[in-house]
This record gives structure tokens, sequence and C-alpha cells, in this order.
């Protein structure tokens, strides 16, 4: 029987406690959705994945099985989150020491970005548009949009495409994407989009 997209699907043996999970959703066997959680439409909730109250996950996001994530974690559309990603939202955690929602640092997560499996976020980052952590990283510092950062700490080494592929030298895609990087007035550099010499991007085609 094809699934019904006009409302989320929830594994039985799913714990879903929010109402607000978007159409098309599928929340898969031991994941666990917090009330006061919001996920957006057409999202993949994966097994033992873990959504806080207070967190936000816009639409086709895909949270892939052990993801944990957590209060004043905001999630754009269109992100990858691979397996075993771990938000936190606290820099100095003390058992003792109950805090509210608004003690916790928030982090943002923007549109099109993946992390790779088992990455790992210190709170109060945002990571841009498209960029690319990899698996294994621990972000401890703003990521711009479609930067490719590696490693503990992880730090920049290249860049990648709106397709996930990394760019090469000349800021060119196999996909028929091009890029310039551009400097901003406080030395921060960013991408944007110009014509591949020769190609016709995957949108011309
Ligand atoms: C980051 C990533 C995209 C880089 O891929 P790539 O562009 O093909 O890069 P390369 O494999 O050529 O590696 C470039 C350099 O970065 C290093 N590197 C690559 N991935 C790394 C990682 N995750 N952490 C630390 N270093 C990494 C390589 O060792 C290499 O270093 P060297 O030049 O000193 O040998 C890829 O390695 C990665 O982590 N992908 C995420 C996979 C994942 O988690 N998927 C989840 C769904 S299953
Ligand atoms: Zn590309």
């Amino acid at each position: 029987m094809e699934p019904d997209s006009a409302v989320p699907f929830i594994h039985r043996l799913a714990l879903c406690e929010t109402d607000k999970v978007g159409a098309g959703t599928r929340v898969w066997a031991f994941a666990h959705i917090m009330a006061g959680a919001v996920v957006g439409r057409d999202c993949n909730i994966c097994g033992h994945a873990f959504i806080e109250s207070g967190a936000l996950i816009g639409d086709r996001v895909t949270v892939k099985n052990g993801v944990l994530i957590w209060d004043r974690v905001f999630v754009e559309d269109d992100v990858f989150l691979g397996p075993g990603v771990i938000f936190t939202n606290d820099l100095n955690p003390r058992a003792q020491i109950k805090k509210s929602s608004d003690d916790f640092v928030p982090t943002h997560i923007r549109k099109g970005a993946s992390l790779g499996a088992g990455a790992v976020v210190v709170c109060g980052v945002e990571v841009g548009e498209n960029a690319f952590v990899g698996a294994g990283s621990v972000v401890t510092r703003d990521v711009p949009s479609h930067r490719l950062v590696v490693g503990n700490p992880a730090r920049p080494i290249g860049w990648v495409c709106d397709c996930g592929r990394t760019l090469d030298s000349n800021l060119e895609c196999s996909c028929g994407r091009a890029f310039e990087e551009v400097r901003d007035s406080d030395g921060t550099s960013r991408l944007l989009p110009r014509q591949h010499p020769g190609r016709m991007t995957p949108e011309q085609q």
C-alpha cells in the first residue's frame, strides 16, 4: 500500500509525543520526539533519533539513526544529519544546576547543510546554507555557507557545491555549477554562483 503523503507516517514502535509533525514525514521505530518539538513536512526521522521539546526541524530534513537534537536547536529545510550527529545546548553544564529553556544556547543549521556521521556541534554556532561538516568533526565555530570543514576542532579544507560534491580549485563542480569567492568587509569570504565555462548547470539542462 502506498503511504498517504497527506499525513505523517508514525511507525507503531516510535514514541511521538508531539502533534506537530508535517504531512509526508516518516518517523521510524524507536525514534522519540517529545511534546513541544516541531517537525516539518516530508522529513525522514530514523530509529533512535531523539528530538527534544523546543527543537525545530524544517521540511525535507533527513535525521539519520541515533541523532540527538535538543531544545533550542533549529534545523532549516533540506538539511542532512548523518548517523549519530550530536547537538548540545549548554556550554557549561552542571548536574546540580537546573536550567530552563531560556538558559540554553541556540544552534542554527541553515538550509541545505549536511553534517556527516558522528559530528558533534558545540552550541551557539551557525552552520551556513549548503555547508558540509565531515564525518566525526567537532564544530566549535560558525561555518560559512558552502564551506567544507573537517576535524576536531573543525577547520575549513574547501568548498562544496549545492549537490554535495567538493569544488575543484577553480570553484567548479562536475555537476555543471561554478562559483566565485567574494570577500566581505569583515574579511570573511563566501561563494556566489557564476556561469561554468562550457557547461550547463542541472537547472539549465
Ligand atoms: C568531508 C568529505 C566530504 C571529504 O570528501 P572529499 O572531498 O572526497 O575529500 P578527500 O577524501 O579527498 O579528503 C581530503 C582531505 O581531508 C581529509 N578528510 C576527509 N574527510 C575527513 C573527515 N571526515 N575528518 C577529517 N579529515 C577528513 C582526508 O584525509 C584528506 O586529507 P589529506 O589531504 O591530508 O590526505 C568526506 O570525507 C566525509 O566526511 N563525508 C561524510 C560521510 C558521511 O558521514 N556520510 C553520512 C551518510 S552515511
Ligand atoms: Zn555540483
